[in-house]
């Protein structure tokens, strides 16, 4: 549906990974490698989806990712997902790349929401936003490390995705007809004011960041384990550090005073040619696992999914695609729906396994490969 509702050069914006996407279909790819070892003829009455997350209490183990600029797969955007998610009893990551201010975002949701961090524009900008971040009540902050420079992601640069962010976009002819494809797209968007800098990224002295100078600014501001002493002088409460797929950064995060830790691989869309995510978390978990919370994200398409890699250790799972097609696809009763079949399929796993609850998935459950070990 989202392919349908979007222009082609939004939907590979959100569906496209970078250079020859690998690392993409590997995320996805790799769960094939795991498959289930169920309990057969057990009778439950009911199966307990809830888990505790960062000293959240979840009514299931899957989060929303931050995803950058969701104001363009549909106007709701970010206020829309961070809604759908509190409905759904559980937490939304708020991107720095947000279309929606931050305060507006915290405020449309029941549940907890945590704000993703880059350092774009600056130190000076990025402690404003985790002040902001801090007096609106967000949850947790989420530091990701994976961006040391924005990845190319090829089919953007087909499609003039920078020339569509950009002030110059009509004379862009190749794309042009395909958007005008899409007039219900095309209103919103228009209505919703088109482009628009980040709300977020207030640089001293100059105001919000434009869309169009985020990878310029990314590069200007890779993170260090450095950085993370005064970010979390700043913040004062609890950070995950996203974008580890070692056991030796899992350990260094874990020095640093991280809380809990997301391998990932940035949806493979940052360096492609990385194993999928689900692959690295068990080196992970053995690293830190009794030390910290492990959440992973990369790949989670199916509650089969979500299931498989709790049963590797990880405490919860964030999903990005599948919940930003669900969004694109019809803004926040998209997101409803996406998280309504993933809460469906977890219980029919569970089910399925004879397992009674997330809490008590573990390693019995699955055959994993030998390699894996
Ligand atoms: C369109 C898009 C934009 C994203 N923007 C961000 C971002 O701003 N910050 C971040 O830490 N991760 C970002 N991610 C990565 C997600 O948080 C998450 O790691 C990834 O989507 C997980 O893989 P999945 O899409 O297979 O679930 C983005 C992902 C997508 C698809």
């Amino acid at each position: 549906m989202a392919r349908r509702r979007v222009p082609r050069a939004v939907f590979d914006y959100l569906d496209g990974g970078a250079e020859g996407e690998v690392t993409l279909r590997e995320n996805c790819r790799a769960f094939e490698d795991l498959t289930f070892r169920p309990r057969h003829a057990v009778a439950l009455a009911e199966c307990d989806l809830r888990t505790r997350a960062l000293g959240l209490d979840l009514s299931l183990p899957v989060m929303l990712a931050p995803v950058g600029y969701s104001r363009l797969m549909h106007p709701g955007g970010e206020v829309a997902a961070a809604r759908a998610a509190g409905r759904a009893g559980t937490a939304y990551i708020l991107s720095t790349v947000s279309g929606h201010k931050l305060e507006h975002v915290q405020a449309a949701s029941a549940g907890p929401v945590l704000y993703q961090l880059y350092l774009m524009g600056g130190r000076a900008a990025a402690e404003a936003a985790i002040e902001r971040a801090r007096v609106a009540g967000f949850a947790g902050l989420v530091v990701t490390i994976d961006t040391a420079v924005a990845g190319i992601r090829e089919r953007d640069h087909r499609n003039g995705m920078k020339e569509l962010v950009g002030p110059d976009v009509l004379p862009k002819v190749p794309f042009v007809p395909e958007i005008l494809r899409h007039p219900g797209w095309l209103l919103g968007f228009l209505r919703d004011g088109g482009i628009q800098p980040l709300p977020n990224v207030v640089i001293p002295g100059q105001g919000p960041m434009p869309l169009l100078d985020v990878a310029a600014a990314l590069a200007a501001s890779t993170v260090t384990w450095e950085d993370l002493e005064w970010i979390r002088a700043a913040w004062r409460g609890p950070i995950v550090v996203k974008g580890v797929l070692t056991a030796e950064d899992a350990r260094r995060a874990v020095d640093e005073g991280a809380a809990a830790i997301s391998v990932s691989n940035h949806g493979g869309r940052q360096l492609d040619g990385v194993q999928a995510s689900v692959r690295a978390l068990p080196e992970v978990v053995a690293a830190v696992g009794t030390r910290v919370e492990v959440w992973m994200d990369g790949g989670i398409r199916r509650g089969a999914d979500v299931v498989k890699a709790l049963c590797l250790g990880a405490r919860a799972v964030l999903c990005g695609r599948a919940y930003a097609y669900g969004l694109a696809a019809a803004g926040e009763a998209g997101v409803d729906r996406t998280l309504e079949i993933l809460r469906a399929d977890l219980d029919r796993t569970l089910r399925l396994l004879g397992c009674p609850s997330v809490a008590a998935l573990d390693r019995s459950y699955l055959n994993v490969p030998k390699s894996w070990q």
